[in-house]
């Protein structure tokens, strides 16, 4: 580490500021004063992302000014990732923005920090199910400070799946077959709506699996959070050369580790990856 403070001061402070920001958005639901605007073909924001990203991203600049920050709605430049001389903060401020618009409960904060690409503290805050999952690199996972483990899931055919789509309809093709080879190979598919969430449900066991294509503010913390709970997290494709694992968001895959190699292998003939 670098940085004088410790990695779990670190952690600590991501937790806090989570869950401020939780405190917020439920604040603003509850107050029914969302204003929803589109960023892509169905890609929702509202104005409770904004203000989220806004009280987490200006709270990471006053104790780490010298800190990257790479957020979803307010500084989304992807290529903050591959700068790997300063520390960098990922941060989704709300994980699950159509759950929030249409009231769903499944709804994440998600903070990440990492050091030369390699994330080192993860927390995805649930304001609406008052959970709070945290990973600390080499020191394991927790929800609501109760040490987690993935499911321990062995046999493909009686896993649980869950996966996500994205907002934009132009190549669904490669994504209904990855589907329809999994439907068919496992027990059943939950579509919840978070990524972060997901992730965190494989690490505590209520998922087997997880794969999809997604941005590294939707997975960086949770992504460490299951490793931390001992869960297997890769690709099933390559990641480019030089580019930092920890933050690649294309063909993602979290699973219990006994079903994660029969997984990919699944999910690249589906893909049509040699
Ligand atoms: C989305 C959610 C969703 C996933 C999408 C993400 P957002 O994030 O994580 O589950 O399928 O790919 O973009 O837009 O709600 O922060
Ligand atoms: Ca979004
Ligand atoms: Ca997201
Ligand atoms: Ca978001």
């Amino acid at each position: 580490m670098t940085n004088p403070t410790s990695v779990t001061e670190i952690t600590d402070f991501a937790e806090t500021i989570a869950r401020e920001a939780g405190e917020l958005i439920v604040r603003e639901r509850e107050q029914n004063t969302l204003r929803t605007d589109y960023k892509a073909q169905t890609e929702l924001v509202t104005h409770a992302d904004v203000l989220a990203d806004q009280l987490i991203t200006d709270a990471i600049r006053k104790r780490f000014p010298g800190h990257r920050i790479l957020s979803e709605e307010t500084m989304p430049d992807l290529s903050q990732a591959e700068h790997l001389d300063t520390p960098l903060w990922i941060v989704d401020p709300i994980d699950g923005t159509v759950n929030y618009a249409y009231g769903h409960p499944q709804v994440g904060v998600s903070i990440a920090y990492a050091e030369m690409g390699r994330v080192q503290a993860g927390v995805v805050h649930a304001p609406f199910a008052g959970e709070t999952f945290r990973g600390t690199r080499g020191d394991g996972a927790t929800l609501n400070g109760k040490v987690i483990q993935h499911s321990g899931a062995t046999e493909l055919r009686q896993s649980l799946f869950a996966t996500g789509f994205p907002y934009t309809k132009d190549n669904l093709e490669p994504l209904v077959k990855r589907l329809d080879a999994m439907i068919h190979q496992c027990r059943d598919l939950r579509r919840i709506g978070s990524a972060a969430l997901d992730i965190c449900w494989v690490a505590c066991g209520r998922l087997d699996i997880y794969y999809e294509n997604v941005s590294p503010w939707d997975f960086a913390a949770a992504r460490l959070i299951a490793l931390e709970a001992g869960a297997t997290a890769g690709h099933f494709s390559d990641v480019p050369d030089g580019y930092p694992a920890d933050l690649w968001g294309r063909d993602i895959l979290i699973s219990a580790p006994d079903i994660w190699q029969g997984a990919r292998e699944l999910l690249r003939s589906a893909s049509g990856y040699a």
